[in-house]
């Protein structure tokens, strides 16, 4: 079953969402990057919002201190899903944008070296039972309730953002072209604040152990889902449904045996394992792995 065009589009073999148009992502070929950029790269349901969380708390003082509330969609905003009123040049340095773009679409000087580029990775069945529960909370994205089906159209990589092994083998297989940290989203459970030093040590940013320890703190689970801004509870009621969940879920590593039966796991392990080996990751299945 093809994906509706209600939804998404394709655009150079990549699934968009229809809030955003083809001639703005080739528009972003030409992006002007300054050396100070920094992206948060995923596939979806990968971590992003998490790490948007992370960086907004290392970068400004005043979210680490709470003296500022500004949305995080305002200060890490969408690369490729334009927002209407932030005008993307005119955001103060250094900027930090989240995308899901592909590795051979992102902005030309980025393929040079330039700016900073964190790539978040998650195991596949937590991403794809997390975007599973996403669909029926996310207005703008096409709700798939049959499991199954849902299943097949991931495997096929007929959403938005398109088959998460070219994505991930995409940016791992062209690391060198980039100045790219990767992290993956079951380090950062296992041991957030090794995480977050680690970020601080690409980006070249030295915080006190008072300002790392506020981060980390910030930046759990659970502080996250009380906090508004973190949570996205300001997004309006056309685009997501409040009854149907939240932004932040349940969190955790393993969460896909909840949903998928054996026979759906194996099913998933014939189409993908073999890929999955092939990444130079270790996946982590399982919260009691770490
Ligand atoms: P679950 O649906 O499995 O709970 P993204 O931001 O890329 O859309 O990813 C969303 C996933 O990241 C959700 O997964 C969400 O709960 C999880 N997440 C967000 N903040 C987190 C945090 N502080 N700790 C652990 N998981 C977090």
């Amino acid at each position: 079953m093809e994906p509706s065009k209600d939804y998404l589009f394709k655009y150079k073999g990549f699934y968009f969402g229809v809030e955003t148009t083809p001639e703005y992502i080739s528009s972003l070929e030409d992006f002007e990057i300054n050396d100070s950029d920094i992206f948060i790269a995923t596939y979806p349901k990968s971590g992003t919002v998490w790490t948007q969380n992370i960086l907004s708390l290392i970068i400004h003082e005043g979210h680490r201190n709470g003296t500022e509330k500004i949305e995080t969609m305002e200060r890490i905003p969408w690369l490729e899903y334009k927002p209407p009123t932030t005008d993307l040049t005119k955001l103060p340095l250094p900027r930090v944008f989240a995308t899901h773009l592909p590795y051979y679409l992102v902005p030309r000087d980025l393929r040079n070296k330039r700016a900073s580029i964190i790539y978040v990775t998650r195991n596949p069945k937590d991403v794809m039972v997390s975007y599973y529960h996403f669909s029926k909370y996310m207005k703008t994205v096409e709700e798939i309730a049959d499991f199954n089906l849902f299943m097949e159209r991931f495997l096929s990589g007929k959403v938005l953002g398109s088959s998460w092994i070219d994505h991930v083998s995409g940016w791992y297989s062209h690391a060198e072209d980039f100045n790219i940290l990767f992290l993956t989203y079951e380090e950062m459970k296992k041991d957030l604040r090794s995480a977050v030093l680690k970020i601080c040590k690409f980006l070249g940013r030295k915080l006190s152990e008072e300002e790392l320890d506020s981060v980390v703190t910030q930046a759990s689970f659970e502080n996250m889902k009380k906090d508004p801004r973190a949570n996205y509870e300001n997004l309006p009621d056309d685009v997501v449904d409040k009854h149907k969940g939240s932004f932040l879920r349940k969190g955790t590593i393993g969460d896909w045996k909840n949903t998928m039966t054996v026979a759906q796991s194996e099913r998933f392990d014939q189409v993908l394992m073999e890929k999955i080996k092939a990444l130079p990751i270790n996946f982590i299945w399982d919260i009691n792995e770490i």
